[in-house]
């Protein structure tokens, strides 16, 4: 394993999750400003990838600001999640992630994804394949198996992926089955981390500094990952951050700080997107930024609302002015 790959997931690492319509350019942007260690784009069909799909090549485009971000790709055939890999390679991320995770019909379905799990000799000889195929570290993201196995072959999984050479794993800790539903069991991400040496991601339920806290705590990972949680409150990585550091537990965000962050964030999605999806694509992070502050409900009805970017603005303006000091 590389220094460079070593020293991304040393210091106990807050992670930002790969989200589809969630982890874009803007929000990683914003949650690496707010503490997220690494970033991970959406996840990135290989044969919409290799067929040049304008939506696929602009996820696989990183800024030079972008950094440290992983790529991650997803598909059910080792031929052309190798080449894909060498595509994505090319945009210079900090290294290539597998999803082995995603349960989707459409794409478990058709054998990726959660799929692989299913077939875990088939998965761990495509992951041999794709580290072959590039000079960059691999890695992959699964769950603990399908479900509903009695003994989850996660285990035994991170085993057989860190000798074909995979430098990390992540583990989101439910079954294909489970979907988004029930609880993550942390205890597989443990016994995977204590099984091999590369560095583990413990995945799932993070929804506070303090689960962060927990999560590495009862489990030895080497790093955390957090998904809906970062889209409910993306503070959550400088609050899970200085926890971490040995700080004291950092205040909530004051309600200002909440309508300048969902104001920044429409501005940047306007300018990377235009004026209509920018504003569009911004209304999945608005219960979040408004849950803590006075007659949010309202405004984020009213946002919901307005297609131009100006009068989301001045609205969002008006709401900060007409907070009381104490409010603020
Ligand atoms: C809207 C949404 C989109 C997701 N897209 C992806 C994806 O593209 N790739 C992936 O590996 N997982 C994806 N996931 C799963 C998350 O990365 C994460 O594993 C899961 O949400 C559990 O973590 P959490 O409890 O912190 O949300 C997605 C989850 C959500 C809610």
């Amino acid at each position: 394993m590389s220094a460079e790959f070593q020293a991304l997931l040393s210091g106990r690492p807050v992670l930002l999750a790969p989200m589809e319509d969630v982890s874009d350019e803007v929000f990683r942007r914003l949650c690496r400003e707010l503490g997220a260690g690494l970033c991970y784009t959406e996840f990135v069909n290989v044969e919409s990838l290799l067929h040049g799909d304008r939506k696929s090549l602009r996820k696989v485009r990183l800024s030079p600001e972008d950094t440290p971000t992983a790529i991650q790709v997803y598909g059910a055939n080792p031929d052309t999640l190798c080449e894909a890999a060498r595509v994505a390679a090319e945009a210079r991320p900090a290294f290539i992630d597998i999803n082995c995770g995603c349960w989707v019909p459409k794409i478990a379905g058709r054998g990726a994804g959660a799929a692989w799990l299913r077939e875990p000799a088939k998965m761990v000889e495509m992951a041999a394949r794709v580290v072959k195929s590039v000079s960059l570290p691999v890695t992959v993201k699964t769950r603990i198996g399908w479900g509903p196995e009695s003994e989850m072959p996660i285990v035994d999984l991170a085993r057989r992926l860190e000798d074909v050479g995979i430098s990390a794993l992540t583990v989101h800790c439910r079954t294909a089955q489970m979907r988004h539903d029930g609880t993550a069991d942390w205890r597989w991400a443990a016994r995977a981390q204590a099984a091999v040496k590369m560095p583990v991601v413990v995945n799932g339920d993070v929804r506070t500094g303090e689960d962060a806290v927990r999560a590495l705590a009862e489990t030895g990972c080497a790093a955390v990952m957090v998904g809906r949680g970062a889209v409910a409150h993306p503070w959550i990585f400088r609050e899970a951050r200085a926890l971490l550091d040995g700080k004291p537990a950092l205040p909530p965000p004051t309600p200002h700080e909440r309508l300048d962050l969902l104001a920044r964030h429409l501005q940047l999605n306007v300018a990377f997107r235009g004026e209509g999806n920018g504003v569009q694509c911004t209304r999945r992070h608005y219960a979040g930024y408004l849950a803590g502050v006075p007659g949010g409900a309202e405004l984020r009805a009213e946002l919901n609302r307005m297609p131009g970017l100006q009068p989301c603005l001045d609205r969002v303006a008006s709401a900060r002015e007409s907070l009381t000091p104490r409010a603020a």
